[in-house]
């Protein structure tokens, strides 16, 4: 530590600290522009200039080391001369736009105008305008106020791994841009309207709706992925006019994915549902609450009171913890144990050995302090976009992140070592690695391991995965969501297991969902109940449900025909049900064909509630605003049906009653991934084509799909079936726009797109889009065929 004086003020500060600084950490305001503390220093604005003892010019505070002894004078006549001359120069060719700028009330440079702008210009020469560029749906330019300070070209090229953003020319020519006329397609690009100090750069979805003194600000965190990242919602009268990031070192820093800053849209969808709805006679009609619930609480009772087995309820991965642990308290009332919200995994077999919760196995602030890490079955860059900036601060620092894949994804980092099959022999591709590692500790196989591991052939690519693991000091293997996917699910968690703890490592789930957490301590799964107990009778995962003809659903905040990976079977079973009630904040087409009673609940900004993130942690939050019309939050429904399926337990005045019930129950929980995945089963995918699926990253939820700035995105495009033009070539498909997919039951036309990233056997098709609703095969065997061989037939 060093001593140092600012403005007469003795502090410590670090060795190597900037002034800027140590000023901050000392509660000492410096104005700036280009600093930000989250990105590489570029010293260009020059608004930082302080004085420094014996030092004849101004220093720019944020490009001075501190040293031992230095005397620094932030406030004295030389310092505000220079940060003057700066501004002045700095308004020299900004337009005077505040009153229709939408920066005005939170603009940096508006600010420190007032305090360091002249109220008369001296430059009487023309001002230069730059032309705006069209960057996308997301955000929009106004390039003439650009100050040039770079944080958004740094932001990209250190942050995001992606560098969309440049500066060309130089001195009045310079421009901030794309070069080539594009779109800005990170996905966290949005972050670059937070960090732009002046109204450059804007969101383009609430430009000119409203401005910063109108607003009142809510903490809230987002649903979308099990980082849990926190955000502050901007509400107007009752209405959330947008989004933003809200700091937390710990979970997302200074930053938010755009899934997160833009999903609000979703609120005003033209598919909200407003009301209560009953169908009768085949035809839908608005109803009240009381009639509503009644004819819910009728339906569920003519089917439960016959077998309750036959009632079945879902709830989905962004249900707050208080709702699924209602749902599932009111399920198991009524005697089922049929509750699940897994609704993206396939093989239960070893679920009785999962961990209490699909932890990470460390906090998300340690996957930037890696040296190795192993992710089987992940596109964590487009699934959990901040993990993803965590990895590659890991992997700049030279750490090596390593994949086992069915698809060749792109990363916004390095990728060490990578192996990319078809899922059919991705069990087979760990259990290599865990070979390599049992042979190199000279250990004999686990019992039951050694017919899989004598099937394994170790490549190079196996041995440095495995060397690199075992080399590091922080290495970690975490499965990801496609591996939950996966039909082998079992197996491949079993085999992560073993080689994390062969190579010393860290074992963790990258969690389905935003709460996929906080639904396994609530009890949403049928073979545990809340706290993580083993349920005494085990109910029926989704999969037995729908194939098992279970008579009556529940549904909560989850439409299972774009939500479960088996969209098929989840849109036959639904509709061929008895009797379904919904508590929804949409009423989609589907929808309203399948369900009988329609109960509107309120979205996450909507109601008070918890998300518990990969790490375990729980993020409680206050409803920022009402749920529109007639709709209520979910556990305010929750609790009536309770009462009125007379299930005791149910007379909670808030939700935070209902988190300290759950509490208590998870009290003794302790974090961790110890799991016992007994062994693997060699379950073999079948022979053929097989499905590859993902649910792309504006797919994921009910909101997200209709958060329409979203939707026109890159990311949001619909891929149709996509293959390597070998496994192209050998169907015949070659040259044809269209192709005809079938996976037996049903049979759906697509584009056909040709993409390499695709292994030799497998065809890609998205899920969670209603373009491929109703195809069921995820991770199975389908049919490709030209378009038109036989009649279509579109389903659902
Ligand atoms: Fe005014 Fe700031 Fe907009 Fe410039 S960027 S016109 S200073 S509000
Ligand atoms: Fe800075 Fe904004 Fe200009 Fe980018 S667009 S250089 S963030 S002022
Ligand atoms: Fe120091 Fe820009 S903030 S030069």
């Amino acid at each position: 530590m060093v001593k140092i004086e600012i403005n007469g003020i003795s502090i410590s500060a670090r060795e190597g600290q900037m002034v800027i600084e140590a000023a901050d950490e000392a509660g000492i305001s410096i104005p700036r522009f280009c600093y930000h503390k989250k990105l590489s220093i570029a010293a260009s604005c020059r608004m930082c200039l302080v004085e420094v003892e014996k030092v004849a010019k101004p220093l720019p505070a944020c490009a001075t080391p501190v040293t031992e002894g230095m005397k620094v004078f932030t406030r004295s006549p030389k310092a505000i001369a220079a940060q003057k001359a700066v501004m002045e120069f700095l308004l020299i060719n900004h337009p005077l736009d505040c009153p229709i700028c939408d920066q005005g009330g939170e603009c940096d440079l508006q600010e420190m105008a007032v305090g360091y702008g002249k109220d008369v210009s001296r430059f009487s020469e023309g001002k230069r305008v730059v032309q705006d560029k069209n960057i996308g749906p997301l955000i929009a330019t106004d390039m003439t106020r650009c100050i040039h300070c770079t944080r958004c070209v740094r932001f990209g090229q250190e942050v995001a791994g992606i560098m969309e953003l440049g500066a060309t020319g130089r001195g009045e020519h310079m421009r901030i841009g794309t070069y080539i006329e594009k779109s800005v397609d990170s996905e966290v690009s949005g972050n670059i309207i937070d960090l732009c100090p002046v109204g450059a750069l804007t969101s383009k979805p609430y430009r000119f709706t409203a401005r910063p003194w109108e607003l009142v600000a809510h903490p809230a965190i987002s649903p979308h992925d099990c980082v849990g990242a926190n955000l502050t919602l901007h509400v107007r009268r009752h209405e959330v006019m947008r989004a933003v990031a809200r700091e937390n070192e710990v979970v997302n820093e200074s930053w938010i994915a755009d899934r997160d800053r833009y999903s609000y849209l979703g609120l005003r969808h033209t598919e909200r549902l407003t009301r209560p709805m009953v169908k009768s006679g085949g035809r839908w009609q608005e109803t009240d609450w009381d009639s509503a619930l009644v004819a819910a609480v009728e339906g569920l009772k003519r089917i439960g009171d016959v077998e309750p087995a036959n009632v079945g309820a879902l709830g989905a991965y962004g249900a707050t913890t208080e709702e699924l642990y209602l749902l599932q308290k009111l399920t198991r009332g009524i005697g089922s144990q049929n509750v699940d919200h897994r609704l993206r995994q396939q093989d239960f077999a070893r679920q009785e050995g999962a961990a209490v919760f699909p932890w990470l196995g460390q906090a998300v602030a340690d996957l930037e302090n890696l040296d190795a890490a192993l992710l089987v079955g992940s596109n964590v860059r487009k699934e959990q976009p901040l993990m993803a900036l965590r990895l590659r601060k890991s992997a700049l620092k030279g750490g090596s992140i390593m994949f086992i894949n069915p698809m060749d994804y792109a990363f916004n980092f390095p990728v060490a070592e990578k192996v990319v099959v078809s899922p059919s022999v991705m069990v087979t591709e760990l259990a290599a690695v865990a070979k390599v590692l049992l042979d190199s500790k000279g250990e004999r196989a686990p019992a039951g391991y050694g017919e899989l591991l004598d099937c394994t052939a170790p490549g190079e690519e196996h041995k440095a995965i495995a060397a690199r693991l075992q080399q590091a000091t922080k290495g970690t293997v975490l499965l990801g969501n496609l591996a939950v996917h996966h039909p082998a699910y079992s197996d491949l968690a079993g085999l992560a297991v073993l080689v994390a703890r062969l190579a010393g490592c860290r074992f963790g789930y990258i969690g389905e969902g935003g709460n996929s957490a906080g639904a396994w301590l609530a009890g949403a799964v049928p073979h545990r109940l809340a706290g993580g107990k083993s349920a005494p009778t085990g109910g029926k995962a989704w999969r037995e449900m729908f194939a098992s003809g279970v008579k009556g659903y529940l549904l909560l905040g989850t439409e299972p025909e774009l939500d479960c990976i088996d969209s098929g079977l989840a849109s036959r079973a639904l509709n061929d049900a008895e009797f379904v009630v919904a508590l929804t904040a949409f009423q989609s087409e589907q929808m309203r064909e399948y369900a009988d009673v329609l109960l509107p609940i309120g979205l996450f900004p909507e109601t008070s509630g918890t998300f518990v993130n990969a790490e375990g942690l729980w993020q409680s939050f206050q409803g920022a605003t009402m749920p529109p019309g007639e709709a209520r939050p979910g556990w305010k429904v929750l609790r009536v049906l309770g009462n009125l399926l007379d299930v005791e337990g149910f007379d909670y005045e808030t939700s935070e009653e209902i988190r300290q019930e759950l509490e208590t129950r998870c009290a003794e929980i302790i974090p961790s991934s110890e799991s016992d995945w007994g062994a693997p089963r060699n379950e073999r995918l079948g022979e053929g084509l097989i499905r590859i699926v993902d649910f792309p990253i504006y797919s994921v939820d009910p909101m997200v799909r209709r958060a329409t700035a979203l939707q026109h995105t890159a990311d949001a495009a619909v891929t149709g079936v996509s293959m390597n033009a070998l496994t192209a070539d050998a169907r015949g498909l070659s040259g044809l726009d269209e192709v005809r997919v079938s996976d037996g039951n049903n049979a759906l036309t697509l584009p056909l797109v040709i993409d390499e990233r695709v292994p030799d056997g497998c065809a890609y098709i998205a899920a969670g889009q209603t373009q491929t609703m109703g195809l069921g095969a995820a991770y199975g065997v389908i049919e490709v065929s030209p378009a038109g061989e036989e009649a279509n037939r579109q389903v659902v």
